[in-house]
């Protein structure tokens, strides 16, 4: 800008002020202007004549006492930013401040606290959009209370938006705060906020409808009670139906529900079905920690009474609790009301019946599986004799290292103890002489028992199983054996 004439006019300050140096030249930038320019001597008497001139000059206004050097540099940077912001003539005015796309000067210019202190009053609209602008709004700005247009958009401002001091700007009637990043607050219950509609407020974080506002709390407010509930129905859900997915202090382990049942077996499926008895039905399952089972289902035609129930609990309780080395573990059990089952550790052997058809054991060997059934009784005579179990060669399975494992149990048995001893007898004699009492004699047991004692003692080759090698040791202990004339 050229050096300026002295004008009549009193509405801008700018040129009141340089008008009395009438050789002042302007440097290329402002920051050079304002380290080498100094009032000219009788700078306070222009002052004063501006004043008189046009009293609603902000600095005229100011309570404080005047600093003529804040006038001055005030009157040099107005200068450069009405010639940056394209006005078409700035010597007789200064309409707008328009920075719009130049974030290399604009934050210079806001940080010129003595210009926006003596804002021109000439200066309508102020746009400040698209400069990368950072941190918070520029409160700066409110000092030019009759602004009628501001535009801020495409900024990085961002927390709190000063809500009270726009109150100030009583008659602006444009403005765009858009894609900026402000805190969410509730501008819309300012009076002042409602002039402007939604698209002066596009992505700039601020919530300007009342209604999104007011979705959203709601949202909030029921979403947050909808989400806790889930996750309550889905504990629930899994406690009561799948407790095997929760880790094991919350899940019982000896508890057993059809869902965990149902997906151990494949949805019960043929292929896992081992054996189908009398209202029994045996499956093979797969547990969730990988270990295989055994699955007794006993399905129930009619619901179960209370009472029912509460025995067979009470009984599965303490079949959990046997534990010995010849005896099949029981793992838990399934009380559901439709269907009751027990489950126990799977064992992929044989039974003794099957043993004793297939692969003709030793004496030595029959022996070793008579002694551990007799060491699974000897524990559960001693510390559980209300258990019973069944003593068949069906019933009793050989685990992987040949060791005899009783598998049925009965609690509240009331087999006396002579039948106890009798059953182990006929076992006895099955092993050693391998007929099956119930398939080969007419009468069962008792026929083998008689056939038995035809035999006993002088023909006692006869009883001894074929496929043995009757050596004199096994010849002397069967025969000695007083366990033939305690069954008779
Ligand atoms: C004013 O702006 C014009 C271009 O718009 C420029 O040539 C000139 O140097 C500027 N004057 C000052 C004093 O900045
Ligand atoms: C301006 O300052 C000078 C001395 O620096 C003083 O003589 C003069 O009276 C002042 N004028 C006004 C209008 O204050
Ligand atoms: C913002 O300014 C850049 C150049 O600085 C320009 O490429 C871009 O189009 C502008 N964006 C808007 C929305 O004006
Ligand atoms: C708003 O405009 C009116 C009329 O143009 C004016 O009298 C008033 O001073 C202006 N308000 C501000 C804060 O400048
Ligand atoms: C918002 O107001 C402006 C005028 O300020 C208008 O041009 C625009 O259509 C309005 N937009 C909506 C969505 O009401
Ligand atoms: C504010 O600026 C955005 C982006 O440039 C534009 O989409 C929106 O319409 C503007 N709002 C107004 C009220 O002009």
């Amino acid at each position: 800008m050229a050096s300026i004439s002295a004008t009549p006019l009193h509405f801008l300050l700018i040129f009141s002020v340089l008008s009395i140096s009438s050789s002042t030249i302007f440097s290329a930038t402002v920051v050079e202007d304002l380290n080498n320019l100094h009032p000219p001597p009788d700078f306070n008497t222009t002052i004063a004549n501006n004043c008189k001139n046009n009293p609603s000059l902000r600095y005229c206004n100011n309570l404080t006492p005047l600093s003529l050097p804040e006038i001055f540099k005030f009157t040099v940077v107005a200068s450069h930013l009405c010639n940056e912001s394209k006005n078409p003539n700035c010597v007789e005015s200064f309409p707008n401040i328009n920075l719009k796309n130049r974030p290399k000067i604009v934050p210079l210019y806001l940080s010129f606290d003595f210009f926006w202190k003596y804002c021109p009053l000439t200066i309508m609209s102020i746009n400040l959009a698209n400069n990368s602008l950072k941190g918070y709004f520029p409160s700066d700005i409110f000092h030019c209370s009759q602004i009628q247009s501001l535009d801020l958009s495409h900024n990085d401002l961002s927390g709190d938006l000063p809500i009270q001091n726009f109150s100030v700007l009583t008659n602006l009637t444009f403005l765009n705060l858009s894609y900026n990043h402000f805190s969410e607050s509730k501008i819309s219950n300012t009076q002042f906020f409602k002039r402007f509609n939604s698209s002066s407020f596009v992505h700039s974080g601020l919530v300007p409808d009342h209604g999104t506002f007011r979705i959203k709390a709601l949202l909030a407010f029921i979403g947050f009670p909808i989400f806790a509930i889930l996750v309550v129905v889905c504990l629930c859900w899994l406690c009561f139906q799948r407790p095997d997915f929760l880790p094991g202090v919350f899940g019982r382990k000896q508890k057993f529900t059809p869902s965990i049942l149902k997906a151990a077996t494949d949805g019960f499926s043929k292929r896992n079905l081992v054996a189908k008895g009398k209202g029994v039905h045996i499956y093979k399952g797969l547990l969730r920690d990988g270990s295989e089972v055994r699955v007794e289902i006993y399905p129930m035609d009619n619901l179960s009474s209370r009472k029912d129930r509460q025995i067979f609990i009470a009984e599965c309780r303490i079949l959990v609790q046997l534990w010995h080395k010849n005896l099949v573990q029981v793992l838990g059990w399934c009380d559901n009301r439709r269907l009751r089952a027990i489950v126990t550790e799977w064992i992929d052997g044989e039974d003794i019946e099957m043993w004793l058809s297939r692969s003709a054991p030793t004496w030595k060997q029959r022996v070793k599986a008579l002694k551990g059934i007799v060491e699974g009784m000897c524990y559960l005579h001693e510390e559980w004799p209300e258990v019973g179990y069944d003593l068949k060669t069906s019933s009793i399975l050989l685990s992987d290292d040949r060791e005899p494992l009783i598998s049925r149990f009965k609690v509240k048995d009331r087999t006396r103890c002579s039948q106890k001893v009798y059953k182990l007898g006929v076992l006895l004699l099955e092993m050693v002489t391998n007929r099956r009492p119930r398939e080969e004699f007419e009468r069962g047991e008792a026929g083998l028992l008689e056939w038995a004692r035809m035999h006993f003692p002088e023909k006692v080759l006869e009883l001894i199983d074929k496929r043995m090698k009757k050596t004199d040791l096994v010849l002397d202990q069967a025969t000695h054996q007083d366990w033939f004339r305690s069954l008779t």
